[in-house]
């Protein structure tokens, strides 16, 4: 039974401003997704990793895989976020049909430590359908109208920011992409099948890259890792 980590790249990532995917914008001298794909293999729970990249980078994303000496599967990605994971979960069980636990994961949470991937996978594995890494609200949320008055405060203590990998048992996933819907994240696919989500702590490591600003962070961050 098999453990594989579907990562969806296929943004063009424009607001970083980099002028090329985000997934190729180096980090310390190496792309975003080659430290994604390494922070999944070194886990030690994931057995295949299945990329969706660009369209038209396709043969450049295995290059730089190969190049950084990680073994991993590409497909070409979809219009949005669920389409390209969509993708991806079909390859990955074309090729690996002893697929039981599907991790998908953020490109951009490249530096997500091995603690939160090893939770996640671990919870799936005692009987959970689908797990989310969270964290708790720094700030107050308001909810807000097309023109910006808000109209409700939602409880900051019941609220938690999500990150990835998002876990799931393979039956599981594959339902909820049946449903032929989007949602921001996987997990809200998989709510929309009444299905309960659980969750695990998650790590302000897990951050998703999107603007300049996180990228400096991530800089910060990568330098801490390689210093422990
Ligand atoms: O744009 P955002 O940062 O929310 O995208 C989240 C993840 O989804 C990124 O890793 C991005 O590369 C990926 N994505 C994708 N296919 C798309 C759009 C986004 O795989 N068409």
């Amino acid at each position: 039974m098999s453990t594989v980590a579907l990562v969806p790249a296929a943004g063009r990532g424009e607001r970083l401003g980099f002028g090329m995917p985000k997934a190729f914008v180096p980090v310390r001298g190496t792309a975003l997704l080659a430290h994604a794909v390494r922070g999944l293999l070194d886990a030690g729970c994931v057995r295949h990793v299945v990329v969706a990249a660009p369209p038209a980078e396709v043969a450049a994303t295995r290059l730089l895989l190969e190049a950084a000496g990680l073994p991993a599967l590409v497909v070409a990605g979809g219009a949005d976020r669920t389409a390209s994971v969509g993708l991806a979960l079909r390859h990955a069980l074309q090729v690996i049909p002893d697929t039981r636990v599907v991790l998908v994961h953020d490109a951009a949470r490249a530096f997500t430590p091995a603690s939160v991937i090893q939770a996640v996978v671990t919870a799936v594995e005692a009987g959970a359908r689908a797990v989310i890494p969270v964290l708790p609200m720094a700030d107050t949320v308001k909810q807000v109208d097309a023109a910006g008055a808000v109209l409700a405060t939602p409880d900051r203590a019941c609220l938690r920011v999500v990150q990835t990998p998002q876990g799931f048992d393979a039956a599981t996933l594959v339902a909820a992409y049946a449903l032929a819907d989007s949602a921001t994240d996987d997990a809200g696919l998989v709510e929309k099948l009444g299905i309960a989500v659980t969750t695990v702590p998650g790590h302000p490591y897990a951050m998703k890259v999107t603007t300049p600003f996180d990228l400096a962070i991530a800089e910060a961050v990568l330098a801490a890792q390689e210093g422990q």
